[in-house]
């Protein structure tokens, strides 16, 4: 008999009550009350389990099924039949019932609540629990939610190299690829390695950004977007940073830094109204169980208008509370997270956009202000995250940009073709990065990056059991 998927069963039951049907999928728990007994079953279909009612006297396998434990796979046909019981209308009546792995007693996810800090140590397994079932499967709705609304806007979806030659961000905090035996270095006549002999006839590392890439496919597209990973070996071991991490990119010709923040901006509310509207049984199990009033906190963050400030008036803001931060506000300071937090939770009280930063602590690529000490560069802080979003309008005039490449040291040579970009039919552009680890934190309320990836990757972690 065909499996009918336990989301179609729960879609509609009334549509199907009367019928044989069957359905597969893992106990969540299994109760025995003498005479009849039930299973949650749940084939990861839907958040939701269908219950399953076994009864002693006319089901064969009644002894073996109601002490299978959770985590046990089965297949059960039976008619489905309106429920007498609360918590769900219909349930199916158990007739067959074929065990594929009854699951041992020392199966680690049993019937309770397991901390996430334990949950973390089982990569492997975790997303059976309800709490990373929610979790994963919004991560899954937002990555589409993003493709919709980028379809929907007239984007190019491009796909910009994982292995690259450049450092985009100049931050130098890239992951080596080679085939150089480690053990042999081949080395040059200065003693230096010669990576002429290496697999690319050159250095080369893992992309930390794809945005010169798309800058360039911006300039023929007009409006293109990468998502995809990227990579930083920051030895920063927060809650919000992973070494692995995927990344929003939309880059957009003929447009400004306003431009840029109201495509940021727009882009978040749609994300958070689609989750609104495809996840309402994960984001209540979230909001119940894991942060409290999240859904009102995104139907908010829908509502908001966001708040637009200057680097240097931020500074302002920040400076007369010097005595509480670890590190104090200053001009020419990059934001620390303190900074952001105190900014966005505090002095706004919501989402916010920080402008116009000091050139020295931003990429080399954006835009010179007319001031000569500021950049068109834009941040997106969000309470419980703080940044989300970093951006710029980038410099199309090939003068200033070579002048700014020499002035940082960066290699003429390698940049050629970046600034051909500007040479040949330059336009304003802007773009913007999201990082999407940090969406998804923020719209379910998660407070460890290493809770909204699968297989999280950071650094050290090797050194814990890991898949
Ligand atoms: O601010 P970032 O470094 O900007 C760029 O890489 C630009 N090239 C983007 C662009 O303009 N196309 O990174 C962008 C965002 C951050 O705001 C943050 O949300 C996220 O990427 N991010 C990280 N997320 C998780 N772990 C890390 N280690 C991250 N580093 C950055
Ligand atoms: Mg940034």
């Amino acid at each position: 008999m065909k499996r009918t998927e336990i989301r179609t069963i729960l879609r509609d039951p009334a549509a199907l009550a009367g019928r044989i049907l069957r359905a597969d999928g893992w106990v969540k728990s299994a109760r025995d009350s003498g005479r009849v007994g039930f299973i949650d079953l749940n084939d990861g279909s839907c958040f939701d389990s269908l219950q399953v009612l076994l009864d002693a006297e006319s089901l064969a396998a009644y002894a073996e099924a109601v002490k299978l434990g959770p985590g046990s796979s089965l297949s059960v046909t039976g008619r489905l039949q309106p429920s007498p019981a609360g918590g769900q209308s219909h349930e199916l009546k158990a007739e067959t019932v074929k065990i594929y792995a009854a699951c041992p007693a020392d199966y680690p996810l049993q019937k309770k609540r397991h901390s996430l800090d334990f949950l973390r140590s089982l990569p492997h397994l975790r997303a059976r629990t309800n709490v990373f079932a929610a979790v994963f499967r919004a991560r899954s709705l937002l990555a589409l939610a993003v493709h919709r609304f980028m379809e929907e806007n007239g984007f190019v979806y491009v796909h910009t190299p994982i292995i690259t030659t450049s450092d985009c961000e100049g931050a130098g905090e890239m992951f080596r690829v080679t085939t150089l035996d480690l053990e042999r270095l081949p080395r040059n006549a200065a003693g230096a390695v010669d990576f002429g002999a290496d697999f690319f006839g050159r250095e080369a590392n893992l992309t930390v950004s794809g945005q010169m890439e798309a800058e360039a496919l911006a300039h023929a597209f007009g409006k293109v977007y990468t998502f995809g990973p990227a990579f930083r070996a920051e030895n920063s071991n927060t809650a919000r940073h992973a070494a692995e991490f995927w990344m929003i990119e939309p880059e957009i010709a003929f447009a400004d830094l306003n431009d840029d923040m109201n495509l940021a901006e727009a882009l978040v509310k749609y994300l958070a109204r689609d989750l609104l509207t495809r996840a309402e049984p994960e984001l209540a199990f979230l909001d119940r169980f894991v942060a409290n009033g999240l859904i009102a906190r995104l139907e908010a963050l829908t509502q908001a208008e966001f708040a637009r400030i200057t680097y240097t008036e931020a500074v302002a803001r920040l400076a007369p509370r010097n005595a509480s931060f670890r590190y104090e506000a200053r001009w020419g300071a990059d934001l620390q997270t303190e900074h952001e937090r105190c900014l966005t939770e505090q002095i706004l009280g919501g989402p916010v956009f920080v402008t116009d930063y000091p050139r020295e602590i931003k990429a080399f690529y954006m835009r010179a202000n007319d001031d000569g000490r500021t950049v068109a560069a834009m941040d997106l802080l969000l309470p419980g995250v703080g940044e989300l979003i970093g951006g710029s309008q980038r410099e199309e005039r090939p003068e200033l940009l070579s002048a700014r490449l020499q002035e940082l040291g960066l290699t003429a040579a390698d940049y050629e073709w970046y600034l051909d970009l500007r040479r040949f039919g330059g336009a304003p552009h802007a773009g913007f990065g999201l990082g999407f680890e940090r969406a998804v934190m923020c719209m379910t309320g998660t407070a460890n990056i290493r809770d909204v990836l699968p297989f999280p990757r950071a650094a050290g972690a090797a050194a814990r059991r890991e898949v």
